[in-house]
């Protein structure tokens, strides 16, 4: 007799890759308030429950506003270390194998913060998490609101931290996407190209398609965030398709942001039936309503996707990971093995 689980809980039992999750982004309102208390600071909301009732979104900007004004409360080491932990405990419960993490340094070098603390708290949470496992690897994002000279010189002080820390192995594009295109930095990235970092920038999200083709030939990235406005474009659209360029699409992100009206509007499925690599990621969880797993139920449920497609997303989530050829053929035949192995 096969035992049958529904779709969503078999996609939740599913060893997966997160790629696109802003560490500041899973600052959760009770860890707001215990930071805030631990550094005798002092918030503009006066209980927890009025800042997660802060958090209704009109568009990208709105979001960005709380986001930074929760960031502030992280100081020390161990601020970054606590954040981090309480992330991978969440990965960890939604069976998150492995997780390529984004940071914000400017968000904290802007406040006093070294960028050494900030990168020291979170990779020792992330090391003590190996053994646990989850593997992971750190992302530099630039903050594209602020001017291409404080990326250059952002970059130019985490030269060292490339050589010292070897989980942190790329650089990225966040922040306020429209107004400011991937053609703004595109020097920054030439320099991170040249030493052999990976690279990765949020276009499409709010922004048009143009900015994912500046994306593509001006900066050269290995894989787009977001990128759900592709859809707009055909010849892009085949063009990802194509070259197995991988979009990380956040879904409850896009539906807290006003990108869609709602889940059943989302492009992702018409994006996986055209061929392009998509994942299904969580953004900034604490600020969107849900974890990875949380992601993957709603998108199932509204797109009304099958067994097939839900094990598409999984591989491609380890197939656009930025690990070894080796280490990701043994994710992927966990995954399989699983997969097969468990009937929906
Ligand atoms: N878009 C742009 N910048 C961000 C996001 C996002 O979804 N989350 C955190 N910084
Ligand atoms: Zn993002």
């Amino acid at each position: 007799m096969t035992h049958t689980v529904p779709l969503t809980e078999k996609a939740a039992r599913a060893p997966k890759a997160e790629l696109h999750i802003h560490i500041e982004g899973s600052l959760e309102p009770e860890l707001i308030f215990k930071l805030a208390q631990r550094n005798n600071m002092k918030l503009a909301y006066d209980s927890i429950e009025s800042l997660r009732d802060a958090y209704a979104f009109t568009d990208l900007q709105s979001f960005l506003d709380i986001y930074y004004a929760g960031a502030s409360v992280l100081l020390t080491e161990a601020d970054f270390y606590d954040m981090t932990m309480a992330y991978c405990e969440r990965a960890l419960a939604d069976n998150v194998v492995h997780a390529e993490i984004f940071f914000d340094p400017q968000t904290h070098t802007e406040r006093g913060v070294a960028i050494e603390t900030v990168v020291a708290g979170i990779d020792r949470a992330l090391a003590d998490t190996e053994k646990r496992g989850l593997t992971s690897k750190l992302i530099l994002c630039f903050l594209r609101h602020l001017s291409e000279a404080d990326a250059l010189a952002t970059f130019d002080a985490a030269l060292p931290l490339f050589e010292r820390y070897p989980r942190l192995i790329g650089v990225g594009l966040d922040s306020s996407e429209r107004g400011h295109p991937p053609s703004k930095f595109e020097r920054v990235f030439e320099r991170a190209r040249a030493i052999g970092l990976k690279l990765v920038a949020h276009a499409g999200e709010e922004g048009p398609p143009s900015y994912i083709y500046e994306a593509l030939d001006l900066l050269k990235v290995d894989r787009v965030d977001h990128g759900v406005r592709s859809i707009e474009d055909a010849a892009l659209v085949t063009r990802l398709a194509d070259t197995r360029v991988a979009l990380t699409v956040c879904p409850l992100s896009n539906i807290k942001l006003c990108v869609f009206d709602d889940m059943t509007r989302h492009t992702l499925k018409d994006l996986l039936d055209h061929g392009v690599a998509v994942t299904v990621n969580s953004d900034d969880p604490a600020y969107f309503g849900g974890y990875v797993n949380d992601n993957y139920t709603a998108t199932i449920d509204a797109l009304k996707l099958d067994d097939a497609e839900v094990h598409t997303i999984l591989r491609n989530s380890f197939e656009a990971s930025f690990v070894t050829p080796q280490e990701r053929d043994a994710m992927i035949a966990k995954l399989d093995a699983y997969w097969n192995g468990t009937a929906a």
